[in-house]
């Protein structure tokens, strides 16, 4: 069976992190590229993390550093849920491949015109780089054949009451891409904050005993700090429903809405708006997952870290 071409795009972050373990893991994908972009953390940071991790964990693809900042907003990051270093807690690899001479939308640009499928984007960070790529290269569009994010919240929002922290980062880019005609799997705040990994699923973590599952452990020890001191249950591990909406659809609940994106207003630029009852009469442009079989989500994370069994890379 072919294998799904994938260009894996964030702001690594911890949950982007996890997310690119599912990815790699994953025998459905092909990944083409890696891209940064600042989101979480400073493009310099995000960028050197993104290299560490595809060292620690096996990949293989160009690796690009992406937009330095939002397409017309001012940047902001999220040490305080990622720590100064955007992945803060256990040690790294060294990374074990130079970094693309291209631009991350050039690159991506590159691996879609010569891909011999139609290309996934899986995005888990501000849209930035998708909202370059389809205005610096839009005779690409035709050959993206979707557009996977962790990204927005058609019921409310985590960094302002109103908005998501991706897309308030940079709603400029999320409206390019709304608006691009391309389809979308949108995994917002709705799905993503049921995608908890608790204090008591970190031991069974522990237990599949290589350095990937130690590392991913220590990730979520983090990770966690942060949101139990606010109230949750454990860690709202965001990212990786965007790759398992390509992977394992069937763990989610969808429903399909026409979404566009607020550029205006003081408590709503940023938000996700859908139009639930179809008053608008456009057709949906976005698969929005709201419901996730937590467990099942679990029993997916031990089985992807099972498959860095006998990996061992240099630390320190
Ligand atoms: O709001 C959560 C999202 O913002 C996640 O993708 C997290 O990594 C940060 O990028
Ligand atoms: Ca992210």
């Amino acid at each position: 069976m072919n294998k799904i071409p994938v260009i894996l795009d964030g702001d690594p972050g911890h949950d982007d992190a996890i997310a690119w373990v599912f990815a790699k893991a994953s025998p459905l994908l092909d990944i083409l590229a890696v891209v940064s972009v600042s989101g979480n953390q400073t493009i310099e940071k995000t960028t050197i993390n993104a290299r560490r991790i595809c060292a620690l964990l096996g990949i293989d693809a160009p690796i690009a550093r992406g937009a330095v900042r939002p397409m017309t907003a001012d940047p902001f990051t999220a040490g305080n849920w990622h720590g100064e270093s955007g992945l803060d807690g256990p040690a790294m690899p060294e990374p074990d491949q130079e970094l693309s001479l291209l631009p991350a939308v050039d690159l991506m640009a590159e691996v879609i015109r010569e891909s011999a499928e139609p290309v996934i984007i899986i995005s888990t960070g501000p849209q930035t780089n998708v909202g370059e790529l389809l205005t610096a290269h839009p005779e690409v569009k035709d050959k993206i054949r979707l557009i996977s994010i962790m990204g927005g919240g058609i019921t409310h929002g985590n960094w302002v009451p109103g908005a998501e922290f991706n897309i308030l980062e940079d709603p400029e880019a999320a409206w390019i891409e709304f608006h691009s005609g391309i389809p979308i799997h949108m995994c917002g705040l709705d799905v993503t904050e049921k995608a908890i990994i608790r204090p008591d699923d970190f031991p069974r973590i522990r237990a599949v005993g290589n350095q990937v599952a130690d590392i991913v452990a220590g990730w979520l020890e983090f990770f966690y700090k942060y949101p139990m001191a606010i109230g949750y249950e454990g860690a709202p591990v965001h990212d990786p429903c965007a790759v398992l909406s390509i992977t394992h659809p069937e763990i989610f609940r969808i429903e399909r809405y026409y979404v566009d994106i607020e550029l205006e207003g003081e408590y709503t630029r940023g938000a996700t708006v859908a139009d639930f009852k179809g008053v608008l009469g456009k057709e949906p442009n976005a698969a929005c997952s709201v419901e996730i079989d937590r467990d099942r989500y679990v029993d997916l994370l031990i089985e992807a870290l099972h498959y860095y069994d006998g990996r061992e890379v240099p630390i320190g």
